[in-house]
């Protein structure tokens, strides 16, 4: 039997690369150049694996595409906003993703950011390699201390946890979050996280808020300018999960006008296109999609991918199925 025909869209870890071609008929993308949309049609009318990510907008005219040999989108990321489900769903295909692999590196990348935002990091470099510094004084560069704060989290899920543990374990941070459902008490629990009964509420309570919902259309500007006033004149608002969480107009006049201190961003609206008044901000923190990038976590990711397809094709059920 022909092994199946599987596509990467974009360059993974050399080596796992290399296990994937064990199993499969591998095309590779070693330019690591995003595939266009008629691209990825016809990756749909070839492949009978696209192993897709992020980066690859598998919209519902790319995946209405007729005839269709394709069956598994195995998604790189744990993020699947970038696939319109309900299409994959009509065309019978599957799809998964990588969940649990990338939650500490992503937390870390949350950690990370309310530490410059608060610290004022990456300004304090800026004015360094830009020659301006003047030395060490009383009044310079001061910032908001961490330790001991009230971290606000929106959406509970696994990396939202992992924020908690370390904020709360590292820096003694009191936990208070929403999630639209109930989380259970044993997640809770060790950090002390109290459940709050709305965003609202979150945002009014904490020094930081730290958003990690699903990029959905449902979440689509889930903080606007009406949320944004909420925030204390202290607060940091960061941001790992999507760019569409957070409406970025808002958020420029937010930082434009201090409304609160500042904010800490790896996720973009339309990246990796800026809004060019963010570039404009001191009290912004700009990091380019770096949550998952470490080499243990992509190696990871990959191999997850790869047990997901492999069970389709020995006909089991892929253990990160999302439709
Ligand atoms: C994800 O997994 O969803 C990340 O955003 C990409 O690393």
């Amino acid at each position: 039997m022909q092994p199946p025909k599987v596509l990467v869209t974009r360059k993974w870890p050399d080596n796992i690369e290399k296990i994937l071609t064990k199993d499969f008929d591998c095309s590779f993308n070693h330019q690591d150049k995003p595939l266009t949309p008629s691209e990825l049609k016809d990756a749909l009318k070839t492949f009978d694996a696209i192993l897709s990510t992020v980066t690859d907008s598998l919209t519902a005219d790319i995946l209405m595409t007729k005839p269709t040999q394709t069956k598994i989108i195995g998604n790189f990321g744990v993020g699947f906003n970038n696939i319109d489900i309900e299409s994959a769903q009509q065309q019978n295909i599957c799809v998964t993703n990588t969940p649990d692999v990338l939650t500490d590196c992503t937390a870390d990348i949350a950690i990370l950011l309310i530490l410059m935002s608060a610290r004022r990091g990456a300004e304090g470099d800026r004015l360094i390699r830009q020659k301006r510094w003047q030395g060490w004084s009383p009044t310079d560069m001061l910032g908001q201390k961490v330790t001991a704060k009230t971290l606000g989290i929106i959406g509970f899920g696994r990396i939202a946890q992992a924020t908690a543990y370390k904020a709360h374990f590292g820096f003694n941070m009191k936990i208070i979050f929403y999630n639209t459902s109930p989380v259970p008490e044993n997640l809770t629990q060790p950090v002390k996280a109290h459940c709050c009964g709305s965003i609202d509420d979150v945002l009014a309570a904490a020094d930081f808020v730290s958003i990690h919902c699903p990029g959905s259309p449902q979440n689509h500007h889930l903080l606007g300018e009406q949320q944004l006033k909420r925030m204390r004149p202290n607060a940091h608002l960061i941001n790992t999960a999507r760019g569409t969480l957070i409406d970025t107009k808002a958020l420029v006049k937010a930082l434009q006008n201090n409304w609160f201190a500042g904010a800490g961003l790896d996720v973009f609206e339309h990246e990796p296109t800026i809004d060019p008044a963010l570039l404009t901000l001191d009290n912004v923190t700009l990091l380019p999609h770096l949550g998952s990038a470490t080499e243990e976590t992509r190696r990871a990711m990959g191999l997850r991918v790869i047990d997901n397809i492999k069970a389709f094709f020995s006909g089991q059920t892929p253990r990160d199925l999302i439709c």
